[in-house]
């Protein structure tokens, strides 16, 4: 008790905070998200998110040269095509964006970790994250016939070279379906890296500007997890991809929901957790730094720290560059 007691006496130098200092970032566990979208010379700033651009394979290869030089954990390519359909046809392609980005960045940085976003929702013409149909009485995602064109999806990413493919479409049975399909044909040693408990957000809302992949109608709520669940029905959704064969398991968002990183961490110890520091996330603390309501370095870290803090140990935002130099 005090006054024996002092913890003040924990904060007085500054070599002393430093020292019990537990919770510690490193580039090596951030993973930047990166948009591609077809063409030439293309850097096309993203309005609702300061700083990220949309960039062609071209300028996309100059990025990755200079991500490469900084020591991160990867980055995360997300494909815009110039053509969408129902299908999303453009995904499945070996042709198709995602499929000719991944090819360049390879061949760019071949020791640099790739990893695909793998959904149907940046490539359909509706902006859902699947095939739609109406055999349930209401027109919905169609889980299973969904699962078809993930297993497509992911074979043109292992072809094309990704080191990691991250499914985001929230189907139930994504994993196995794309664990068969990459077993199948060679590809035992692509890790899968599942959005496991990824909620209904509107935290995504300037992701859906850069990935022009907002829903036309309707909402994701018949498939993304519901803020409101208990938190055990993700401890439920990161189990179950774990048994269909993931590696490593995501929640997202982060900031909002530490709480189901810090569950996570705890029931499975032994599994590689990340957290997706969302595009809302990025945004809000831009917009306030802009107007001088804050400073947003001292922010960023505060928050990525936080996301370590509460157990998870890869994290996926949009200041891993930053935050690279920030900590250099
Ligand atoms: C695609 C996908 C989304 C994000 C990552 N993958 C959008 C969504 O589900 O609507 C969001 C990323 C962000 O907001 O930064 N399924």
């Amino acid at each position: 008790m005090f006054p024996t007691t002092r913890l003040r006496r924990l904060r007085y130098h500054p070599a002393v905070r430093e020292l019990v200092r537990e919770t510690r970032l490193s580039p090596a566990n951030l993973i930047l998200p990166l948009f591609v979208r077809p063409g030439k010379a293309i850097r096309e700033p993203i309005a609702a998110m300061p700083g990220q651009a949309q960039l062609s394979p071209d300028v996309l290869v100059d990025e990755i040269r200079e991500v490469a030089k900084l020591g991160l954990g990867g980055v995360l390519l997300f494909g815009i095509p110039s053509t969408k359909d129902a299908l999303g046809s453009d995904a499945m392609s070996d042709s198709g964006i995602i499929a000719e980005a991944v090819r360049a960045a390879k061949q760019a940085a071949p020791d640099l970790l790739l990893i695909t976003d793998l959904c149907c929702c940046e490539y359909t013409d509706h902006g859902h994250c699947g095939a739609l149909s109406e055999s349930t009485g209401r027109i919905d995602v169609d889980n299973d016939a969904t699962l078809e064109l993930i297993a497509r999806q992911a074979l043109v990413h292992a072809r094309a070279g990704a080191d990691m493919i991250a499914p985001s479409g929230m189907m139930d049975g994504m994993v196995r379906a794309i664990r068969q399909a990459l077993d199948g044909d060679g590809f035992q040693h692509v890790p899968i890296m599942s959005y496991s408990a990824k909620y209904a957000s509107g935290f995504y809302g300037p992701f859906r500007e850069a990935a022009e992949s907002a829903p036309q109608f309707g909402d994701r709520r018949s498939y993304q997890m519901d803020p409101a669940a208990a938190a055990g029905q993700a401890m439920r959704e990161i189990e179950l991809d774990l048994a269909e064969g993931a590696d490593l398991v995501m929640v997202k968002p982060a900031l909002p929901y530490l709480d189901v990183i810090r569950d996570a961490r705890e029931r499975f110890p032994g599994v590689p957790l990340a957290a997706y520091n969302v595009s809302g996330e990025y945004s809000m603390v831009k917009a306030a730094a802009e107007r001088g309501w804050f400073d947003e370095q001292r922010i960023a870290l505060e928050c990525l720290t936080s996301i370590r803090r509460a157990g998870a140990s890869i994290i996926l935002t949009y200041w891993a560059k930053d935050a690279a130099r920030w900590l250099a």
